[in-house]
């Protein structure tokens, strides 16, 4: 959602800060723009509905000169105000001396905007974020470009990353955070970049400094200074050194990010596994001092707060957590946690899974189970981030940058840190005997291997693909464990096919569902055969096609009677039902993947839809 990169050193502006803004199109957006500092210290604006391609064309006739060598851009994801050129940031105060570009949603923005029109600004455009150019033109008339900038965020109700040039100051870039939404300095040798996501520095730098609430940079060519915005005072940044490298983030010759992301799973849960578990003797290790800490021994209750398909793996380890450690689970829609006085408190842990550790609902909701007194830990995708700054205990899942809107590597990993954490908090609180330990840790550590088998089977899934796309509804059924697994196929398709697709308990489909069903209904059967419910599964089966339903059965390899149900069939190899959902969710991605490269879709950014939803 909104990307933001900005520039200040010796290269010529244009060019880069266009491959950080491409780098960063995965997020979601329908518009983008540029603010160039030209040679007489000239603002010049550049900005274009639609995608990147229309601002390169942009740029291009307008012959930016090598020479220009600071400026900022922006890819909009649009909330208030529709797509158009107008509404694309960058945006101007009235002088046309100052530019902004914004991510997040100013709250108090009709207030603001009120005030400054009444002094004689004008707006060009229906955003809430042009009045930061504005707030900033009045406070120039008194202050110079830092005091200025830092006194007109201090008006600012809302959550927001933004950065500011001042054509007075054509190589100080000033950018700041607050509430959600990440803003990231790259230090760089001789040139200082700063970008709401890590992909766009990865060609440049990968020592960053991560903003948090309330801090403000100031970025020049010889490095970045900080203060905070509320108080004026200097603040101490951190230098992390980022593990990811340019190439992790770049198609690899696939033709999507998406299936290039199914692709790595194997290797992404390997990585997930490395260093921490130990099939030979059944122990995990998790990095941090917060998971040796007595609290660990001691929490009587886990809450699980996330949004989207981390929130359906979080049902799955509600699963495990419940199984293996007889601790209550609670497992909440972050975007609604708030809303109801939920009740947790010093005895909860509370744990977020987050890709990308900036979803502001998950963010929201990690704070207020915070304020009540919970202990945070967090399972996320990115070092860094929001998340992982605000939680004492993180657990890194080890996808590398997942670039497709549709999350798929982050999912499986995601799966497989509920596996860490549940042997690691089993063998602690010793609620499970070290021989089982052992059987699951060994069990595990073949899954990448199985995954990278089962992978081979695209071919097969391309075939079922092409013979179902012309479909409009789908159903997808499973149990236990397994009915996640059904949430999650049903979102991957909807998501990036545009067809509908719920998934449903296999034991509610004769509590509505089931009415649903004719032969233009395909049914997506999860029915392993390790499944506690698996003969359940099989009269679901029995009545989707008794009422002429296609279905499409998901079977461990060998089943003869449950694929001779089916109209297609899916295999996985076999594993114990706990395990299963790990392998049973590659071959449902792998489907929607091939059924929306069948309708010709764009599957890396489907519409509507951004990778990192950063406002509520
Ligand atoms: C679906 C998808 C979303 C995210 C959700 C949470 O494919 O990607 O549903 O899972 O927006 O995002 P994170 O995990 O980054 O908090």
């Amino acid at each position: 959602m909104c990307g933001i990169v900005g520039y200040a050193g010796p290269k010529p502006a244009a060019p880069l800060l266009l491959n950080g803004l491409a780098k960063l199109e995965y997020r979601g957006y329908d518009s983008a723009g540029l603010a160039l500092l030209t040679g007489n210290h000239h603002l010049n604006i550049i900005k274009k509905a639609g995608k990147i391609g229309n601002l390169i064309a942009a740029v291009k006739a307008a012959k930016v000169p090598a020479s220009i060598t600071s400026g900022i851009g922006h890819t909009r994801w649009a909330t208030h105000g529709q797509p158009t050129d107008q509404n694309a940031h960058p945006h101007m105060d009235c002088s046309g001396r100052v530019a902004v570009v914004h991510n997040g949603i100013v709250e108090n923005y009709q207030h603001l905007k009120k005030q400054l029109q009444d002094k004689g600004h004008q707006f060009r455009s229906q955003t809430d974020s042009e009045v930061l150019a504005h707030l900033i033109e009045e406070q120039l008339k008194k202050h110079p470009w830092k005091e200025a900038v830092r006194r007109s965020l201090a008006q600012i109700q809302g959550t927001y990353s933004v950065v500011a040039v001042y054509e007075g100051e054509p190589h100080t870039l000033i950018g700041a955070r607050s509430g959600g939404g990440a803003l990231v300095v790259g230090w760089g040798k001789g040139e200082t970049l700063l970008a709401s996501d890590v992909p766009a520095l990865l060609a440049h730098t990968r020592r960053v400094s991560y903003l948090d609430d309330n801090e403000m940079a100031v970025v020049t060519p010889t490095g970045p200074s900080f203060l905070n915005v509320l108080t004026g005072k200097p603040v101490v940044k951190k230098v992390s050194e980022i593990e990811w490298t340019a190439e992790q983030a770049e198609k690899g010759g696939y033709p999507h990010f998406m299936l290039k992301e199914i692709m790595e799973q194997p290797r992404a849960l390997e990585d997930t596994f490395t260093s921490r578990l130990d099939p030979r003797t059944g122990s995990v290790v998790l990095e941090g001092k917060f998971w040796d800490s007595p609290f660990i021994g001691k929490f009587k209750k886990i809450t699980l707060l996330a949004m989207g398909t981390s929130y359906y793996a979080a049902l799955v380890g509600k699963f495990l957590l419940e199984k293996y450690l007889r601790i209550p689970v609670d497992v909440e829609n972050a975007s609604e946690f708030r809303y109801r006085n939920p009740i947790l408190g010093k005895d909860t842990l509370a744990i977020v899974i987050t890709q990308s550790g900036e979803t502001v609902d998950t963010l929201v909701a990690l704070r207020e189970a915070k304020a009540k007194g919970a202990r945070i830990a967090t399972i996320c995708n990115v070092m860094g981030s929001s998340a992982t700054r605000e939680a004492e205990g993180v657990l890194i899942t080890r996808a590398g940058p997942e670039i497709g809107v549709a999350s798929t590597k982050a999912f499986t990993t995601q799966l497989g840190a509920f596996w860490l954490l549940t042997l690691f908090l089993a063998g602690k609180r010793k609620t499970m005997p070290v021989s089982e330990l052992k059987k699951k840790a060994k069990e595990l550590s073949r899954l990448p291997q199985l995954m990278a088998g089962l992978l081979k089977q695209r071919k097969s899934l391309e075939k079922i693909a092409h013979e179902y796309a012309h479909y409009f509804n789908f159903l997808y059924i499973g149990r236990g464990i397994h009915y996640p697994i059904a949430l999650e196929g049903a979102l991957k398709l909807k998501e990036i096919s545009y067809i509908h697709a719920e998934g449903y308990p296999g034991g509610e489909m004769k509590h509505g569902p089931i009415a649903l069903i004719d032969s233009k209904m395909p049914v997506v059967a999860i029915a392993p055969k390790s499944s506690a419910v698996y003969e359940k599964m099989l009269n679901n089966m029995e009545e989707v096609k008794a009422r002429q339903g296609r279905l499409i059965a998901l079977v461990e390899k060998g089943d003869k009677l449950a694929a001779a149900k089916a109209d297609a069939v899916i295999e996985i190899p076999s594993v114990s039902e706990d395990l299963s959902p790990i392998l049973s969710v590659v071959p449902l991605q792998v489907l929607a993947y091939e059924i929306a490269k069948k309708k010709g879709r764009e599957i890396d950014q489907p519409r509507n839809l951004a990778k990192s939803v950063t406002v509520e």
